[in-house]
């Protein structure tokens, strides 16, 4: 949980600790429903964002990389490689070449099954629910443009998959 906040952000966060067993319906990982309160979700955030600016030497190793794209995407995202960016917004659940967590799959994987078109996929992460009624996704606090990067990125997987075949 120590840079759970960089993961995962607060979006993410409140909608897991609310809806685990929506965001986790899929998953192996099998979270309870807790009955946690808004204002308990306002805390453990706070908690957790302060957990997360802790100096702890960049323990733990494997979540250094979202906590640099988490702050580097929105205000220099240039700074950042694609898979970067990808993995810093979506990688508290998607997974992309053994990165990240696979609670809502995989992007090759993903891309290789969705027919969405660029400006749909947009809308999906920004809203799911609004593309996919009932999607067990929470929205994403992603700029537009992030978002457009990101979904650039997921629909190149599948175009590389279509010319492979
Ligand atoms: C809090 C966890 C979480 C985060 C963060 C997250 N997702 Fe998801 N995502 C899911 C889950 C769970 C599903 C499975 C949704 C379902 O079918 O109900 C999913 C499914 C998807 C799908 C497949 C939709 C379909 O119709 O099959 C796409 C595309 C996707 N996510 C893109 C993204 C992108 C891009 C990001 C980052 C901007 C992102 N997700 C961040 C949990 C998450």
């Amino acid at each position: 949980m120590t840079k759970a906040f960089y993961r995962l952000g607060e979006g993410n966060i409140a909608s897991i600790v609310q809806h685990p067993e929506v965001i986790y319906r899929h998953s192996f990982r099998k979270m309870p429903q807790m009955g946690v309160t808004e204002p308990e979700v306002k805390q453990l955030i706070a908690f957790l964002r302060w957990v997360g600016e802790i100096e702890n030497r960049h323990w733990p190793p494997q979540d250094e990389k979202f906590v640099t794209a988490f702050k580097l995407r929105e205000a220099q995202a240039q700074n950042l490689n694609k898979v970067d960016v990808v993995m810093g917004a979506c990688g508290g659940c998607h997974s992309f070449e053994n990165q990240g967590r696979s609670i809502g799959g995989d992007f090759s994987a993903i891309a290789s099954r969705i027919t969405y078109d660029r400006a749909t996929l947009i809308r999906f992460m920004l809203n799911p629910a609004s593309v996919k009624p009932g999607s067990a996704m929470p929205p994403q606090n992603v700029s537009p443009e992030t978002a457009a990067l990101i979904a650039d990125f997921i629909l190149s997987l599948k175009v590389t998959r279509e010319v492979r075949q």
